[in-house]
């Protein structure tokens, strides 16, 4: 499947070069508002829209996994009003578009410390993995109350006790183990992350998973990440050369 050729770029998005797994951390979203003169909750509502279009154009390109950050176990630091509201934003969005997720295919996914949200939060969230858990599609993973120090760091007490228990020798804890046991155990590795908004930095997302990702970093807001945007990403990705270490090429 091909995007149509537009007058700023000569390169097409190649199918078969696709990242399996993309990852975003969706940022800027109160800054965008601020320039508008519009209260930071009206950015993350702009922000939501421009999730729903991206994940349709990632499902569409067969993109297979795609990932975002939507709240961090740091962002509960936010005043309470904004805190409230972003929790609010996973309901709404549960609600509105689970039909059209379904039809679609795809595959509803959370990581985070789901246990630790409201009650009719986790419902939510449960419904929506119970509803498309038969979904072939694009996996689509929110991670929300996620902090990737946090998540290893569970990760290694859970592997503690198994050793503890004895079902398991230390020996036996390789990185492939290791990654069995993390939040994102069904996920293959980041690909390709991207981060909007100018800012070059991780913020606690995803540490272990991005080992080899390629980075993409743009100064658009979130809400200014437009399927435009989102080809510009693809594009630069599929020029990238992966080396893991090695060489490629004439290099050999
Ligand atoms: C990203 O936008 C959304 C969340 C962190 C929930 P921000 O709210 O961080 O927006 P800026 O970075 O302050 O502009
Ligand atoms: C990262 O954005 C978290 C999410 C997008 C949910 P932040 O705005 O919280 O990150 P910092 O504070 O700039 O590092
Ligand atoms: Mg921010």
């Amino acid at each position: 499947m091909f995007f149509k050729r537009n007058n700023k770029s000569k390169q097409e998005i190649d199918s078969h070069k696709l990242p399996q797994h993309v990852a975003f951390i969706m940022d800027g979203n109160g800054r965008w508002a601020r320039r508008r003169g519009l209260p930071r909750t009206a950015g993350h509502n702009e922000g939501g829209k421009i999730l729903l279009k991206t994940i349709k154009t990632c499902n569409d390109l067969g993109i297979k996994a795609m990932s975002v950050f939507a709240f961090s176990t740091e962002n509960w630091s936010r005043p309470k009003a904004e805190v409230e509201h972003l929790m609010k934003l996973p309901n709404e969005y549960i609600d509105k578009y689970l039909p059209m997720l379904k039809d679609a295919n795809i595959k509803m996914n959370f990581i985070g410390f789901i246990d630790d949200l409201p009650d009719d939060m986790k419902k939510n969230i449960n419904y929506a993995i119970e509803e498309t858990k038969a979904n072939t599609g694009m996996i689509f993973t929110t991670a929300f109350n996620y902090g990737s120090r946090d998540e290893i760091t569970h990760t290694a007490k859970v592997i503690a006790q198994e050793c503890l228990d004895g079902v398991l020798i230390p020996n036996e804890i390789t990185k492939e183990y290791f990654a069995k046991k993390l939040m994102t155990h069904d996920l293959p590795d980041v690909d390709l992350l991207v981060r909007t908004s100018g800012e070059l930095r991780i913020s606690n997302y995803l540490l272990w998973q991005i080992s080899y990702s390629e980075l993409y970093f743009t100064n658009k807001y979130w809400p200014e990440f437009t399927e435009k945007e989102l080809k510009k990403a693809l594009l630069e990705y599929q020029n990238r050369q992966r080396r893991y270490g090695g060489l490629k090429g004439e290099e050999k």
